[in-house]
């Protein structure tokens, strides 16, 4: 049975740490924080050995960027966003052992040691290399400092570490068209001395052990971005970086050079659970090194490259450390069918929320679980929050509850009954009951955390199937004895619930512990369920009923839809405002650009990508290839004989191996849709100049 297999002694289960640039939402929670809590929750459940770490990520160029934007100094951005994102979490009871921070000495202090046996052992190559370089700012450029177009998917805001729209892992050196996002000047190069982490030399440690050890227990999503990572081949990665926010390199002629982000983020669960170790007497190390222990990291699907390839590749480096044993990636959720984005604001923001919904920190808890973006991009409507809401929790798990509980108070003084004679279905209740922390425990233990709310949500559907088959309200008249039965019987799958619920409900498994007067009975637990005669034995007083979740009424959620159309309304008004003119270019640089009109032949979408479709042009020069990010907005069919301005003269460029030779000129309309800047009528030539 799932709860008896031989499990490690200890976990250390880590959750992503959250940047300090802004508050955190529904999306960071249903990705990382409450399957991470549910799992730690219900392994502590279980009697394990656990500890749970998260803490603030407060390097990299995204916190001086947002601080200039805010008018604040860095320190006092991440001051603020730390105290709010720490107390969201206190607040939806992610229970983490520790929550540290980035910023603290201890990190600064793990994470240069960490560098310097690296550097000792000689795990880093030290090189000059030519980076881009922002001379009006003066300052390098990487990472967030720099957009670009992707050379992956030429999707063209790519970031210099990332591009958001395919995934890909960059370097700033290899966008095209790089721009400074400190002052919008195209970057010259310049050299700068860096370390670097030859990933190469890990590619046969990472195809052993991913590849072949974790074929099967790794989900497919984050399985299939790590093969096609080490299938590409591995290259070697910056470690360090220009900058004057972060932690510095700690070795001599290393002035204005921190550690790279990614470098010291992950080594904060390290530090984290020494902050823990030390305030709890514990021995850190052995959450980290000893052999028995196992490691899980909770995160989100754009950090699984940190994850199972540089931060292992960095562990094995090291040599000390234990390997994650698995990475349950979540992919994205969106709201109401539109990417959560902060800058748009388009999102719930937990702290909102509980403005909105004061103590309902539950029900949004099982919502995420219940539609968990597990194996794909799923989707948060407040119309499917309402109905798990009013049909699932208030309807079934609160129905009964409030039944059970309301009928022994009116026919049992409160006091739990002594059964008569069990019939048939009395000791198949009984029976179905014992078999739920196994059923639960197989879903969680494959981090199946959607699976686990539906088969909780089982349990409370047994008790109340069962009340309403045996209709106790009727019973009572002609059969008083036979009401005692039916009352225990529903007591002990009142019980069982406040138990097993406690991973994903806690809030509300306390309030049903403090009912059922269970709150101090050290002796019902996960395993107990299974074997222990009485849950909630005969003559127990219980507490007086309370409900545990109240129905949620349609103007509630007309507010909140409300709110996200006044979003878009104001998005949409932000989008049409008109963008500042260019800097003035003279009537030979216009001269030089040669724009044709052209006629589009052909056109397909460029396999495994969202935006770019391959295009074949007449442009009555000839008939030729271009790559357009328009796949999202067009379908090939829409536009295959349409009139296009085609830019001709551009130099050509390679996109997904394809050679895009021109720019199809476009634009986006008010809701952000790309239009094409046709001519009017299709009676004008391919081939004639537009000038
Ligand atoms: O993507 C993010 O929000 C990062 N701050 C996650 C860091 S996870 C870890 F490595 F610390
Ligand atoms: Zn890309």
């Amino acid at each position: 049975m799932a709860l008896d297999k031989t499990s490690p002694a200890r976990y250390t289960i880590t959750a992503a740490l959250p940047y300090t640039n802004g508050p955190i939402h529904i999306g960071h929670l249903a990705g990382v924080y409450v399957p991470a809590d549910i799992y730690a929750r219900y392994l502590r459940g279980i009697g394990k050995d656990v500890v749970y770490v998260c803490g603030s990520d407060e390097h990299g160029v995204a916190i001086p960027m947002k601080a200039k934007k805010e008018g604040v100094s860095p320190k006092e951005l991440i001051d603020k966003y730390h105290g709010i994102i720490k107390k969201s979490f206190q607040d939806f009871g992610i229970s983490f052992d520790n929550y540290s921070r980035t910023s603290a000495s201890i990190h600064h202090q793990t994470a240069s040691d960490f560098f310097l046996k690296l550097y000792k052992q000689n795990d880093f190559m030290e090189e000059t290399t030519a980076q881009l370089y922002d001379a009006e700012a003066g300052q390098f450029l990487a990472d967030r400092f720099v957009v670009g177009t992707c050379p992956k998917c030429g999707y063209e805001e790519a970031y210099g570490d990332q591009c958001e729209n395919c995934g890909s892992s960059l370097n700033a050196t290899d966008l095209i068209n790089p721009k400074s996002v400190l002052s919008g000047a195209v970057p010259s190069l310049k050299d700068t001395k860096h370390w670097f982490l030859p990933l190469d030399r890990y590619e046969d440690f990472l195809k052993s052990w991913i590849l072949e050890g974790h074929k099967k227990d790794w989900k497919p999503n984050v399985y299939g971005q790590c093969k096609s990572w080490i299938d590409e081949g591995l290259k070697p990665r910056a470690v360090t970086r220009d900058l004057d926010w972060g932690i510095p390199v700690p070795l001599e002629n290393a002035e204005g050079k921190v550690l790279y982000v990614w470098f010291d983020a992950p080594i904060g669960y390290i530090s984290s659970t020494k902050e823990w170790a030390s305030r709890e007497n514990k021995d850190w190390e052995k959450y980290w090194k000893s052999p028995d222990t196992k490691l899980v990291h909770f995160i989100g699907k754009d950090n699984i490259v940190f994850h199972c390839i540089i931060f292992p590749s960095m562990l094995k480096a090291h040599g000390d450390y234990v390997l994650p044993e698995n990475v349950p990636a979540n992919e994205f959720l969106n709201l109401e069918g539109q990417k959560l984005s902060t800058s748009k604001n388009w999102a719930v923001w937990l702290h909102e929320y509980l403005e909105e919904f004061p103590d309902m920190q539950d029900v949004l808890r099982y919502t995420l679980t219940a539609n968990a973006p597990e194996t794909k991009d799923n989707d948060f409507t407040w119309k499917d929050f309402q109905a798990r809401n009013n049909n699932e929790l208030v309807a079934i798990f609160g129905n009964f509850v409030n039944r059970v509980v309301v009928l022994t108070h009116k026919y049992f003084d409160g006091q739990v009954p002594q059964h008569a004679k069990l019939n048939e279905d009395d000791l198949r209740i009984l029976a179905e009951l014992k078999k739920f922390p196994d059923t639960l425990a197989d879903s969680l233990e494959r981090y199946r955390f959607r699976e686990a709310s539906q088969e909780l949500m089982n349990l409370a559907r047994l008790g109340n199937k069962y009340l309403a088959d045996e209709e106790p309200w009727k019973v009572i008249k002609e059969d008083p004895e036979r009401v005692k039965s039916i009352i225990y019987i529903g007591l002990q799958v009142a019980a069982a619930l406040s138990v097993l619920s406690e991973p994903f409900l806690p809030f509300t498994a306390l309030k049903l512990k403090k009912m059922l007067a269970l709150e101090s009975e050290p002796d019902l637990s996960w395993t107990t369920i299974r074997s222990k005669e009485s849950l909630l034995p005969a003559g127990t007083h219980l507490n007086k009923a309370t409900l545990l979740f109240r129905k949620i009424e349609d103007n509630e959620i007309q507010k909140q839809l409300d709110k996200l159309e006044a979003t878009k309304k104001a998005n949409e008004k932000e989008n049409s405002e008109i963008m500042d003119q260019k800097e003035t270019i003279s009537f030979e640089d216009f001269g030089r650009m040669d724009m044709r009109v052209g006629t589009v032949l052909e056109a397909s979408k460029m396999p495994k990508t969202k935006k770019l479709m391959v295009i074949k042009v007449d442009t009555g020069l000839d008939v030729r290839t271009v790559v357009s990010g328009i796949a999202e907005d067009f379908k090939p069919e829409e536009i295959i004989g349409k009139q296009v301005t085609v830019l001709v003269n551009l130099a050509p460029r390679p996109l997904r191996g394809v050679e895009s030779q021109g720019m199809i000129l476009m634009t986006e309309n008010a809701d952000g849709k790309l239009v094409f800047l046709n001519p009017d009528e299709a009676s004008v030539n391919n081939g004639s100049v537009i000038s």
